[in-house]
């Protein structure tokens, strides 16, 4: 399942449509899902990058996220994404990132890419073990 943030808008609704055509499992996000107006045979769910918990039910069974770059930090969202199981992220960045003195926008960006690869750094989490069953001694 394939988690797209910026769905409603110029780019989302092409990388929507192009997943759907390749047959893929897309969640589609909108901030007002209701007014999302997306293709059939998809329906936006609620989320907001800027409060990131609100994006938490809709991370549950995605393995892979397009991230529309929003204004806020994605730092939360990262976490909450990779301890949803998700293994694989997608960024849309702008060239003004590569600028030798980047404006508001292109450091924006950057930002953003500084974050998405700290979290390739950062250990995944270990899973708690679970206590194997042992038969009781025969007595
Ligand atoms: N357009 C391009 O060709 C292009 C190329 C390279 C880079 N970019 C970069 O991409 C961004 C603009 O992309 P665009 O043209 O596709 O945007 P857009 O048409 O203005 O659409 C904005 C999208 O972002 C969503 N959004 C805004 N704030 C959000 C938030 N806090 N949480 C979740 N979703 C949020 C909106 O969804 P809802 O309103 O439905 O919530 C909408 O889908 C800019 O940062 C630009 O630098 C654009």
């Amino acid at each position: 399942m394939i988690l797209v943030t910026g769905a409603t808008g110029r780019v989302g609704r092409h990388v929507v449509g192009q997943l759907l055509q390749a047959h893929e499992e897309v969640r589609p996000v909108s901030r007002n899902p209701e007014r999302a107006a997306l293709p059939a045979g998809t329906a936006a769910v609620r989320g907001d990058l800027a409060e990131p918990e609100s994006l938490r039910t809709a991370l549950v069974g995605v393995d892979r996220v397009f991230i529309f770059p929003a204004a806020a930090p994605l730092d939360r969202f990262l976490e909450l994404a990779r301890d949803a199981g998700v293994r694989s992220v997608v960024l849309l960045s702008s060239s003004a990132a590569a600028d030798e003195e980047p404006n508001a926008i292109g450091r924006m960006h950057l930002m953003h890419e500084r974050a998405v690869a700290a979290s390739r750094r950062s250990p995944t989490p270990t899973p708690t073990p679970t206590p194997t069953p042992t038969t009781p001694p025969r007595r």
